[in-house]
């Protein structure tokens, strides 16, 4: 038998169901035993004292991408992935985000290209339609889909992104007929403008009034429209970060019906609250993204929805812009809360922050934070048992945590390119030290130890999470009467 690569000894094993102690052995790519006393190997990693947990998936990041109003956001794959990796994550899946009059082969394509020149973690793509013609969906989308793309993903709201319900329709029957799952940021659209224009009007003008501007009231009336017209379709669908216990209540209503409504949400939406926006000037525009954090009970309804299995899965929505005229200051120093770019640098934050919450404080345990932030992402998008847990066979991709390394956030030790943190001063216990990625040191000493490019991207199949239930309503046919 060839020896071990690797081999990780001593260390506390977990995954979403299990915890345990013992060494794991990687040979190439991929894990090769799992036991006590493994034979020795090339290199030995002492993880005595150590959690060894599979490396994070974050399945909702957005990364060198053109914003709702055309702007580049403030990474390259290159930065938002090394910042993914020193904060334990080793696969992203990120978006291709086409606009109006767009091919989606071509925004594919060019995604592909910025993912190979900088990515240093695996990576896959949810096809982001705002344009969902009938040549895209019949031509480009078939193709797509074959080639690993097994998700896509519309915007309810914002001015130039948004579909309409009828468009909404034909990209839930396009996903159906190609076998992929629909994401989708449900917000009611007109509420928020309407919102908008009468706080403006108002002279409430500072970034605090974003949180007003979308009212509460608006997700579980997008939730509801959009369950009603998946139902209809008979296409299972994911919501993207339930910010409210309404919304909540609304996934929690569908699931109890059977239907296959996924839905996730976000640190932000657990952590912090509308009050976080409301800082002098200008400043609150780092804390702006949509939906907006809530209340102090929100937080609470959505820890609940997660141990329920409402919720299944914790992403960070990264959607990085620095704090200048680049980026949340385009319109100058002193932009009304309409004029700043909507979104959170995230990406290295999403899992110390967790660990610190439900491991380390024992909210929850190890497993359920496996679950929620890695396997059950990697379930549902199509990437187990590849990725996503610690199996033989699997990927070895590993993050070893030192659950008594304690850091405070600061805006200095931000790898992404937004330049600053939303989490500055928030001291959290649990760390990861050591990060592999197939079995090859991604980072260690606070050193990344991989070359831009050398992230792979990963086709997927939709799999089971997006299978029909074979429901489809009446009226769908035949027309026998
Ligand atoms: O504020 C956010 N979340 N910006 C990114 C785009 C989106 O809405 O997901
Ligand atoms: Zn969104
Ligand atoms: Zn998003």
């Amino acid at each position: 038998m060839q020896p071990f690569d690797v081999v990780i000894r001593g260390g506390v094993l977990a995954t979403a169901t299990d915890t345990v102690k013992a060494d794991l052995g990687i040979r190439g790519e991929t894990v090769a035993a799992i036991g006590e006393n493994l034979d020795p190997g090339k290199r030995e990693i002492d993880a005595r004292g150590k959690l060894v947990l599979p490396g994070g998936i974050d399945s909702h990041s957005h990364i060198e991408q053109l914003s709702a109003s055309g702007m580049m956001n403030a990474d390259t794959f290159e930065s938002a992935t090394t910042a993914a990796a020193f904060g334990g994550t080793t696969t992203v899946i990120s978006f291709a985000a086409q606009h109006v009059g767009m091919s989606l082969k071509t925004v594919v394509d060019e995604y592909h290209q910025y993912a190979e020149r900088g990515a240093v973690i695996d990576y896959a793509f949810h096809m982001i339609l705002a344009d969902p013609r009938e040549d895209v969906l019949e031509q480009e989308v078939p193709p797509l889909v074959k080639n690993g793309h097994a998700s896509l993903k519309v915007f309810m709201t914002y001015d130039q992104l948004k579909v309409d319900d009828e468009q909404l329709l034909n990209v839930l029957q396009a996903a159906r007929d190609n076998h992929a799952l629909v994401c989708v940021h449900a917000e009611n659209h007109g509420m928020i403008s309407w919102m908008s224009k009468r706080l403006l009007k108002g002279g409430h003008t500072a970034p605090k009034f974003h949180a007003f501007s979308h009212p509460r009231s608006g997700e579980p009336e997008a939730f509801t429209r959009l369950i009603s017209c998946a139902a209809f379709i008979d296409q299972p669908i994911m919501i993207f970060h339930v910010s409210t216990a309404e919304g909540a209540a609304v996934v929690r209503q569908a699931r109890g019906q059977g239907l296959k409504v996924f839905a996730e949400t976000c640190p932000q939406y657990l952590f912090m609250t509308r009050h976080d926006l409301n800082k002098p000037g200008a400043e609150g525009a780092k804390w702006i993204c949509s939906p907006p954090a809530r209340e102090t009970s929100d937080q609470e309804a959505l820890w609940q929805a997660l141990a329920l299995g409402d919720l299944q899965v914790i992403s960070s929505d990264h959607a990085p812009y620095a704090f200048d005229q680049s980026g949340k200051l385009v319109a100058g120093e002193t932009p009304h809360f309409k004029q700043i770019p909507n979104g959170l640098p995230g990406l290295g934050a999403r899992l110390p922050l967790l660990f610190d919450e439900m491991v380390s404080k024992g909210r929850f345990d190890v497993n359920k934070f496996v679950q929620w932030t890695t396997t059950e992402p990697a379930k549902i998008y199509g990437l187990h048992p590849k990725k996503g847990t610690l199996a033989i066979g699997s990927d070895a991709d590993i993050a070893i945590w030192d659950p008594d390394k304690s850091v405070t956030f600061t805006d200095e030790i931000v790898k992404d390119r937004s330049g600053y943190t939303p989490w500055k001063g928030r001291t959290v216990k649990g760390w990861p030290i050591t990060v592999l990625l197939r079995g090859q040191v991604l980072v260690e000493n606070d050193t990344l130890r991989a070359t831009p490019g050398s992230g792979r991207f990963l086709p997927r199949m939709a799999g089971k999470a997006a299978e029909p239930l074979g429901r489809r309503a009446p009226e769908l046919g035949p027309y026998d009467n």
